[in-house]
Formats: C-alpha cells, structure tokens, sequence
C-alpha cells in the first residue's frame, strides 16, 4: 500500500475522539474506535463507542442521540454506515465533499479503500451541527480538534473555482496520481450533499453557498431552488433563507445556515436519517416515511403539534412540486443548547424542532410530474395522490377534514403563485415551463401518468414528457453497502 501524507494513517483501529461544541468551547464526549474493515467491496467497519466517564460526570452532559445512543456506561456497538452512529455519520460530508477527498487520496497516490471514518475524518469543521472530531491528543492532553472550522472569509472568487469544479466532477472516482490543486480545498466542506458548495462565515452570519453544476445543470437551479423555497414558505413551512447571487457567470444560491444562532452559537442536528433509525442507500428504503417521521416527533420535539402540521405541509408542497429528491437527509430536527427550556442535562427527547425547510427544489426529473415522493407519504406508500396523502393524516395530528382543507389550500395556492414566484426570481421564460411541467394538481397523478404513458406506446400523437417508470432516485446515493448489514448492536 503506498504511503499518504494526510493527517489520517490508516489504522486497523481506528479512534476517533467525539467533542461537541458549547459556548464554553469544546468538550469530550467520548471515543469512537472503528475496527477498520474494507476486505470486501463494502464497508464493514465496526464501531464501538463509549462517553467518556468526565463527561457523564457533567450535570450539563447530553446525548449525541436520545434514542440509540443514551448518556450511560458501557460500550455502544455499530455494525452499518462503517461503522458510524446515525448521529455521527450525519456529521459527514456526501457525494461532493467525498469527492474531493478521494481527489486528494489519488494525488497521493492512495490506492487503499476509503472507509467511511476516513470521510469523516478528512472533512472540516463545517459542517452542520456541533460535533468536532479529534484523532489523537496533543501534547497538553487536549484532543487536537478538526482543523478547519469556519472561518470569517470573504466570498471566494466563484468563477476562479468554476473551473476547479468542473474538474472534480468530471472525474468522481479520482484519477491516481493525478496533482491536487491546492485552490480546491476552498471547495473541500464537511456539509452533505451532492451540489458543490462552500461555507462562508462572515460578521453577520454564517452562510451556505450552494453552486451550479456546469456538466449537469440545464437551467439555473440556483433560482430555481429559491423559488421553491419562496413558495413553500407562502404555504406556511417554515424555510431557511434564500438567495440568488447573480453576479457572476454562474448563478449560485446563498443559503442562511440554520444551526448557528445570531450570537453564533453552534446548534445540535440529527437528520431524519437518525431519528428515523433508517438507512442511507437508495436500494434500502425501510422507515423512509413522513407518517413515521411525524410520530416520531411526538417524542423529540418541544413543540409537536406545530412540527408535525409543518411537516404535512412540507410532504404536499413537495408533492405539488414533484420534488422527488426528499429523502430523510433532506429533513432535520436541532436543538437549541442556549435555549433557556433546554438547560441542564440528560436525555434531550422533548427539546428538540423540526429545521427549517432546505433543499427543496422543483421536479428533479424537470418535465414530468412525478408520480412518487421518495419517502412515504401513507397506506400507499411513495404514491403522490390524494387518497394516499390523507391516509395517515392522524399521524400528523390532523382530523381528515383538516388534512383536506389544508392539502386544498396549498395545492390551489401552488398551482396559483408559483409562477408568479418563478417571475419574482427571475427564472428565465424556458426555465419557467420546464419547472411548471412539474406542478400539478394531486389528485393520482400515478394513473395520469401511466393513461399517458399508454397513450404514447399507443402511438397517439401527444406531445408528453416521458414519466419516470419507477421512484426517481435520491440526487445524493452513498457508498455501496451490503444489504444485510446488522441492525445497530444495543450496549
Ligand atoms: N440552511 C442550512 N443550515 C445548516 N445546514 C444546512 C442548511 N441547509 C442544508 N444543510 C445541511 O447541508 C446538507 C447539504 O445541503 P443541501 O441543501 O441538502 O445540498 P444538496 O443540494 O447538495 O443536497 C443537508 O443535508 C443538511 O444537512
Ligand atoms: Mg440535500
């Protein structure tokens, strides 16, 4: 195997040291040791994890996960995601960050298999949430933390990168030996996702810069993105912030990060994947459900009620939209530590909130509607109908009367002001056809699409966009795993 020179060696063993970030600055949690298996094609890893017993010690101490992870003694065991705690796992980056990385491998010629704790190790410190990471501790005995953490920057030069980008997606899997130029490591971020972004700290907030993606980007998902998010905010979702930036060459959206407060406090995140006890690839949709998702908020959130109305609303406007790329790392619940209900320690179950709505984005197919969401949306499944959408309206603690009025309401205000919207965000007049292709009323849009489909192999002379035969595919799939990866072992 050759050598690398990047802070990781490659340990059979591997340690990990868990901080999380308080005002007070960052305390051990605990350790996470990772027995190295990549012998196969898939990560195997195992991971075993302890709290540190100064931490359980602290009155102020909280879980990294209230369900599956509880502040006690004893050793935790994890058998998928290589062996990764959902909660840790959720702080490492996806398909870009990963990307750069097995870049950065290649230039050194590193020809081993990346495990999963690699990727968490070789991110920053930007990521979402409050978790750091430490491999070993210095000299003073304190963990030697993530290097890069957000720092107050300027915007980058988003056009000088542009080319840095088109690069690494054209090579996704890394070419050995091929230089690294040092100028990517301003893309190199520890936030999921597939999109190429950076994060930018500047002195009135934190920001996500989400940019274009030259090889694949057909119209300009930057304002498409910030239209979606307009028009799921006008139906009562509670959104982040968005902005279009159209200076330069390439449109990129400036999105506000929700997990920092004003006075810069770092907020706790899990995603959906977490409290869903679910998994991340594609092929394994088991729990990927909004009914599941809403009860589970009866236990982790400080304000259920309003949570789970929010969530109905989130799961029909992205049906309006044939947002289809809604998989549960598109959803997240954080938790305030600063919030004066939430101090002390302990279990953290009742204290957290569902985050504002991201990543919404009309018809990722563009030109169809789509026939299925990606997580479930009732007795039918991933069914985008009325029947379906009502079917568990309970779950979401809405009588069926008040599930149809609002379902109507977004659906009549949709059909409305969204292209109104789209003016507003001055999405180009093609742009906007295509994205209204997208939008239709829920009624069986499956049926409508397959009368279509039957229409076409008929040979009859209609001009339609193809529908999509099965669930379009999550934009962010993951490593391959095995399929039969044993359930998290219970301590
Ligand atoms: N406003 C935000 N504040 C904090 N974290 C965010 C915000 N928006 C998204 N994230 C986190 O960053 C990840 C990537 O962002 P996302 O918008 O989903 O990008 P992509 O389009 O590449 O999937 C999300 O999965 C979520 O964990
Ligand atoms: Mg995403």
């Amino acid at each position: 195997m050759a050598t690398r020179n990047t802070s990781i060696l490659p340990r059979a063993t591997q340690q990990v040291i868990v901080g999380m970030k308080t005002p007070a600055g960052i305390v051990s949690v605990g350790v996470l040791l990772v027995d190295r298996d990549t012998s196969a094609k898939a990560d195997n890893s195992v991971g075993r994890f302890r709290y540190a017993p100064s931490y359980l010690r602290r009155p102020d101490a909280v879980p990294l996960d209230p369900i599956e992870i509880p502040l006690q003694e004893g050793e935790f065991r994890f058998g998928r995601m290589g062996g990764l705690p959902s909660a840790i796992r959720d702080s490492s980056p996806d398909n870009w960050g990963r990307t750069l990385i097995r870049q950065k491998f290649a230039a050194e010629n590193y020809t081993a298999p990346i495990a999963e704790v690699d990727y968490l190790l070789c991110s920053p410190a930007d990521r979402s949430g409050n978790l750091h990471f430490a491999v070993d501790f210095g000299r003073d005995g304190e963990p030697q933390w993530d290097k890069r953490a957000l720092t107050p920057e300027r915007i980058p030069e988003m056009t000088a990168l542009k080319e840095h980008v088109i690069e690494a997606l054209r090579n996704p899997h890394a070419v050995q030996g091929k230089p690294y130029p040092k100028e990517m490591d301003a893309l190199l971020t520890g936030s999921g996702g597939a999109r190429p972004k950076v994060n930018v700290s500047t002195r009135s907030g934190t920001i996500m810069i989400k940019m274009a993606n030259p090889l694949e980007d057909k119209a300009s998902n930057a304002r498409l993105e910030e239209a979606s998010i307009r028009m799921a905010a006008a139906v009562g979702v509670t959104t982040c912030a968005v902005q279009t930036n159209k200076e330069t060459d390439q449109d990129f959206l400036l999105v506000k990060r929700f997990d920092i407060s004003p006075e810069g406090h770092r907020l706790q995140m899990v995603s959906a994947m977490t409290v869903l006890n679910a998994n991340d690839a594609p092929f394994d949709r088991t729990n990927w459900s909004y009914p599941q998702f809403a009860r589970e908020l009866d236990r982790w959130s400080s304000q259920p009620a309003v949570d789970k109305e929010m969530l109905f609303r989130a799961m029909v406007v992205r049906a309006m939209l044939s947002d289809a790329d809604d998989h549960p790392r598109n959803y997240a619940l954080i938790r305030d530590p600063m919030d004066p209900a939430n101090r002390g320690g302990g279990s953290t179950l009742g204290q957290w909130r569902l985050a504002p709505m991201y990543d919404c984005v009309v018809g990722m197919g563009r030109g169809y509607k789509a026939p299925e969401l990606a997580m479930a949306l009732g007795d039918r499944g991933y069914e985008i109908s009325e029947e379906n959408i009502l079917s568990r309206c309970a779950s979401f603690g809405l009588s069926e009367p008040k599930a149809r009025q609002i379902m109507k309401e977004i659906e009549a205000q949709v059909l409305n002001d969204f292209p109104k919207i789209l003016d507003q965000c001055q999405v180009s007049s093609q742009d906007k056809l295509v994205a209204m292709q997208g939008v239709a009323p829920l009624a069986d849009r499956h049926v409508e699409n397959a009368v279509t489909a039957l229409l076409n192999s008929a040979g009859a002379d209609i001009p339609t966009q193809k529908p999509a035969a099965t669930a379009p595919k999550p934009q962010e799939p993951q490593p391959a795993r095995t399929g039969n990866t044993p359930n998290r072992l219970r301590p």
